[in-house]
């Protein structure tokens, strides 16, 4: 099952929908505080993809393209994409979101890190995810994955 992800925009409406996940925090309610004042405009572009069911935003992401010349994982050092704020909402997981989500995100052809939350590691290993190696002053407290398109170096530092 593929779901259509949509580009999500900072608006008040997407912002409501956003206080049902759990990883609310600084990131959206500062998107709100330059809402309210002004600093952006209503449906500016967001990091945010997500899915609709009906008119309700039941999964979304965060995805986010880091520059080679401030890539810090991989060798050599290349274009990648941050992926967080994975998150489908209770009564939809399950049916395939989660993996349209990541899907869409592999369509890019970068390759793609996220920090997955404890409880959702084998979630990332079925989608082909591999633990980064790890270096403990820059992955502190993480446990970075990632995954690579076909025919690009699998290889960390
Ligand atoms: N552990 C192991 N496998 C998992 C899993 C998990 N926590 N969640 C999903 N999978 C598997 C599914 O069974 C499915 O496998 P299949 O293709 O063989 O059927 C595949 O991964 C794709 O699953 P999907 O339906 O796309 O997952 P989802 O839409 O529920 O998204 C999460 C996955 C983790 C992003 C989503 O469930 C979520 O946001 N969870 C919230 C908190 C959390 O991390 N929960 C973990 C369980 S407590």
């Amino acid at each position: 099952m593929n779901y259509k992800v949509e580009k999500l925009k900072v608006n008040y409406k997407t912002l409501e929908e956003f206080k049902k996940f759990k990883e609310y925090g600084l990131q959206e309610l500062s998107m709100l505080e330059d809402l309210e004042a002004n600093i952006i405009e209503n449906d500016s572009e967001s990091p945010f993809y997500g899915i609709y069911f009906g008119d309700k935003l039941v999964a979304r992401m965060s995805l986010y393209q880091i520059e080679a010349r401030f890539d810090r994982y991989f060798e050599p050092a290349q274009d990648y994409l941050e992926l967080w704020k994975l998150e489908v909402l209770p009564d939809y997981q399950n049916k395939g979101y989660g993996q349209s989500l990541v899907e869409f995100a592999k369509g890019f052809g970068l390759p793609i890190k996220t920090n997955p939350r404890v409880k959702s590691k084998a979630f990332w290993e079925k989608m082909g995810f591999e633990p980064v190696h790890y270096d403990m002053e820059r992955d502190l407290g993480e446990n970075p994955l990632a995954w690579f398109p076909a025919g690009v170096k699998e290889q960390t530092h």
